[in-house]
């Protein structure tokens, strides 16, 4: 596994990160044994990095558990508060809370969800710096800002990594977000590698989701738009396997191949599904490669999730 430093100052994290809405059941649900038994399986492969949230339903409470027997300092916990309002009493209790669900007396990494919505941003930044100051997170994040909201919350409290929406699909990012982190020392821990399952190709359009299944309500994963993006998935599909690698693989590569990415967060259900991510760690992508899937990647008239 490779392991990249988080920011100017912060800890060296692998290079894949768990991520844990999958194993929560926001996309369709998952049992525990099967949620725990992934989780297990991915620190045991060296991803030793796990990011969840506040309304990531069941996922820390069984995070919690999985991590039962495992010394503390060989994970790297990075949570969210998502609920509103961003106060400083909000953040103070929701980080009690995930403390709590979690099993721990600290998480490394403690991010806003979004940008505070209706209060001033201020306010939750000085939560967040509540939070390091009383030795419960070790750093402090943000996630979904936009360059200058992070210009202005970097100005107010330093922020140790952004998170943002990544992938071949959806590659706003590189254009500024991920140059402002470089130049600036901020870490950048990417989001949706998968564009949340597209980018597998184990889907064929006309494919259904289960109500419980975020993806039921997506206007990607309907229709037309849906059919249009798995013919690019398709076209990028026959290039992994001329590599000799999976799209999975090819889609998890390209995110780590963009300048300033720090890790990739990649969200699994199944042991293995985190065996196949492993095998991204090593897979070198040349700058031709990543040229031709960024093109094949801009789909016309794409749409949000
Ligand atoms: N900050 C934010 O606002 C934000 C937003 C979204 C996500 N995130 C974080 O980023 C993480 C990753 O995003 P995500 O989980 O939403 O989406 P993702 O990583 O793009 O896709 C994950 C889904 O792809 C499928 N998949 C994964 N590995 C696979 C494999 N090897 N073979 C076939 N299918 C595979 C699984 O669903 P199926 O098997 O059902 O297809 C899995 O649930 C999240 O878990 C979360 O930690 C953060």
């Amino acid at each position: 596994m490779e392991y990249r430093q988080l920011g100017n100052d912060g800890p060296r994290i692998p290079v894949i990160t768990f991520g844990a809405w999958p194993i929560g059941g926001g996309m369709g649900s998952v049992d525990e044994a099967t949620a725990i038994a992934t989780i297990r399986r991915a620190l045991d492969l060296g991803i030793t990095a796990i990011d969840t949230a506040e309304y990531y339903r069941t996922s820390e409470t069984v995070i919690g558990r999985a991590l039962v027997g495992r010394p503390r300092d060989a994970v790297f916990i990075a949570t969210k508060v998502s609920a509103e309002p961003f106060t400083r009493v909000r953040i103070r209790e929701a980080l009690d809370n995930s403390l709590r669900a979690l099993r721990t007396d600290y998480v490394d990494l403690y991010q806003l969800h979004r940008f505070p919505s209706n209060v001033p941003l201020e306010e939750a930044m000085a939560g967040l710096a509540e939070a390091k100051e009383r030795g419960k997170a070790r750093y402090v994040g943000v996630s979904n800002f936009t360059v200058d909201q992070l210009r202005t919350a970097s100005a107010l409290y330093p922020i140790q990594s952004l998170q943002p929406r990544l992938n071949i699909f959806d590659a706003a990012a590189t254009r500024d977000l991920l140059p402002y982190c470089a130049q600036h020392g901020i870490g950048a821990i990417v989001h949706s590698p998968l564009a949340k399952g597209l980018l597998t190709g184990k889907y064929r359009p006309g494919d259904t989701f289960p109500p419980d299944d975020e993806r039921s309500a997506f206007p990607r994963f309907q229709g037309e738009t849906f059919a249009r993006y798995l013919k690019a998935a398709d076209q990028l599909q026959a290039l992994a396997r001329a590599k000799g690698v999976t799209l999975v693989q090819l889609a998890i590569a390209w995110t780590l191949a963009q300048p300033g990415v720090t890790s990739c967060i990649v969200g699994a259900k199944t042991p293995a599904q985190v065996e196949e991510h492993v095998g991204a760690a090593d897979l070198r992508l040349s700058p031709e490669d990543v040229a031709q899937i960024t093109s094949i990647g801009e789909v016309p008239g794409s749409e949000r999730f």
